[in-house]
């Protein structure tokens, strides 16, 4: 029996997004679910109730019946404790849950026998997530809208000019913390026409920061900033007296800040400070985005704009709410491809399959049962690259350390004895001109295979013109082979050099496709780099 998902109008004060857009009910139907939504549950982020109607929806009339009714429950916030005597007995539910900052939450949930799966506890470290990761599609939106709030809030345009009545110097924006929703933001007020610096603890986001028109600003103090999976730790005293003096220097220099710096588990690091906040000139505008999580500014009134010292401090704690329209499509996108990995069958039926890392990560509640932690990801994956460099020892077996460690000894030395035989059977038989042709041959793969081998699995596109570059030496080669008799090539192999030249010619097609097709995916890449 296909199950029922039900979507209720959200409750918390101020929150205008939906969980499912109309758009994505049509493909929830066609997963073989049935879909039921609370009326006006979209009004907010413009999505009126006939839309709904249209794409197939049922509407129901108010919240304890579609609570009462629905087998999967979609939602965007975590459930208010009168929403959750309204779930349905061993029904289940997706959304925001927060375990960690929700105990009680989790022990409502669980005495009601409910199924739970967190979105914001999926492991989003792996590659497959991406596609489910909310976090991401909120924090880009969320980063979006806060220098939109910024510019809002400041008394003048972001971009400089010179007109008649005067110049106009451009706005300089200092972004902290640059995860997903700052390099949003970094993107933004650059495009806006802002001079835009940054900064991060976890060092590697620097190219990032460029790569979007921002400037990398470094803390003088050499401290390892990732806290692994891609996230920050907290840093040592010395660090933070090093990174204070450096934002106050900042502070006075720049118009906006922007801040977004968060440690998973942690209270929102303090960086900007009262007195900071003084040195501004006045007119600036500090937006934090980590207000709810206890502020990047010691002066943010969560979920408030503020004017001190003459400094507008804006702590909204809604931002990707404010673009409710934008944001409810990407988050019900985002559970529409978690209910294609639930219901692989598509006979609108759930399956919570708990050997799957990903499903696993994110249920914290399987039927009744607490299973929140979950425990440590077996496979670490490509996309944290960027931890990487923190802990070089055990990836030796991965690239770095091959020559050394990775192959046992007996194996290299067989290895080895096997081809000092096969060079040795090679010298005896083969011309004198060959084997020194071979020898050349052997030793381009060995440093060939080296140099593949040891490139970490995220940097492989841009290798892809490394290899276009070794393909134009086979080419080369190949020409040099044939240019001076092409005309004079035949079938008949038992002419001299007729291999040598069919061969070439096998290589140049090779190479040819090689370089090609490089080339068309590399553009594809910058392509999406393109604005
Ligand atoms: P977040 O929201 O937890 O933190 C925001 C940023 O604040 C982070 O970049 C963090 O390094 C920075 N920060 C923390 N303490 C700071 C301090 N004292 N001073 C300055 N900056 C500080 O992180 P978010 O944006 O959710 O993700 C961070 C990173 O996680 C991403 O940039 C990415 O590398 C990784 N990630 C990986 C994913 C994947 O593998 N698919 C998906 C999502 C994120």
């Amino acid at each position: 029996m296909a199950l029922l998902i039900g979507v209720p109008r959200e409750v918390f004060p101020g929150e205008k997004r939906v969980a499912t857009v109309p758009d994505v009910v049509e493909k929830l139907i066609k997963l073989g679910f049935r879909v039921a939504i609370e009326s006006g549950a979209g009004d907010q982020a413009n999505f009126p109730d006939d839309a709904y109607r249209t794409a197939g929806a049922e509407i129901v009339a108010n919240a304890s019946e579609l609570w009462s009714k629905a087998d999967v429950v979609f939602k965007v916030r975590p459930p208010t404790p009168a929403e959750v005597t309204m779930l349905r007995e061993g029904a289940t539910l997706i959304g925001f849950v927060w375990p960690a900052q929700n105990p009680e939450l989790m022990q409502q949930l669980a005495a009601r026998k409910a199924t739970v799966l967190a979105i914001d506890s999926l492991p989003r470290q792996l590659s497959r997530a991406q596609k489910m990761d909310a976090l991401t599609s909120m924090a880009g939106v969320s980063g979006y809208r806060a220098v939109i709030e910024a510019a809002n809030a400041f008394g003048r345009p972001f971009n400089g000019s010179v007109t008649a009545a005067g110049k106009i110097p451009p706005a300089k924006v200092f972004i902290a913390g640059a995860g997903v929703a700052g390099l949003a933001a970094i993107g933004t007020a650059a495009n806006l026409g802002a001079i835009v610096r940054a900064n991060d603890t976890r060092a590697e986001v620097a190219d990032q920061v460029k790569s979007l028109g921002g400037e990398f600003v470094k803390v003088d103090y050499e401290e390892e900033g990732s806290g692994g999976g891609g996230y920050a730790k907290v840093m040592s005293e010395g660090f933070q007296q090093a990174q204070r003096e450096m934002y106050a220097k900042q502070a006075r220099e720049v118009d906006i800040v922007i801040t977004t710096a968060l440690i998973p588990g942690k209270p929102a690091p303090r960086l900007i400070t009262a007195e900071m906040v003084r040195s501004m000139k006045p007119g600036s505008v500090i937006v934090d985005m980590a207000a709810e999580q206890g502020g990047n500014c010691e002066l943010t009134e969560p979920g408030a704009a503020v004017v001190k010292h003459g400094v507008t401090i804006v702590g909204y704690t809604d931002l990707a709410s404010r673009l409710a329209r934008q944001s409810s499509t990407l988050y019900s996108n985002n559970l529409l491809r978690l209910s294609e990995e639930l219901c692989k069958t598509k006979d609108g039926v759930l399956d919570v399959n708990m050997e799957d890392d990903a499903i696993r990560g994110l249920t914290v509640i399987k039927d009744g049962g607490v299973t929140w932690p979950p425990p440590p990801l077996k496979v670490a994956t490509a996309p944290t690259a960027a931890a990487k460099p923190a802990a070089p020892p055990p990836k030796a077996a991965h690239g770095h350390g091959k020559p050394s460690g990775a192959m046992p000894a007996a194996k290299a030395a067989w290895m080895f004895g096997a081809g000092a035989l096969l060079f040795l059977l090679i010298g005896t038989y083969a011309p004198a001109s060959f084997l020194g042709h071979f020898t050349v041959f052997v030793l381009a793969c060995f440093v060939g295979y080296m140099v593949v081998w040891n490139v970490t699995p995220a940097l492989h596109t841009p290798l892809m013109s490394v290899t276009n570059a070794v393909s134009s030496i086979i080419a080369i080669g190949a020409l040099v082979q044939i240019a001076p008799d092409l005309s004079k090539i035949s079938t008949d192999l038992t002419r001299p050099g007729e291999w040598i030249r069919w061969l070439s010619v096998v290589a140049i097609a090779l190479a040819t496709i090689n370089m090609f097709g490089g080339f068309a995916v590399t553009r594809r890449m910058l392509d999406m780099f393109r604005k």
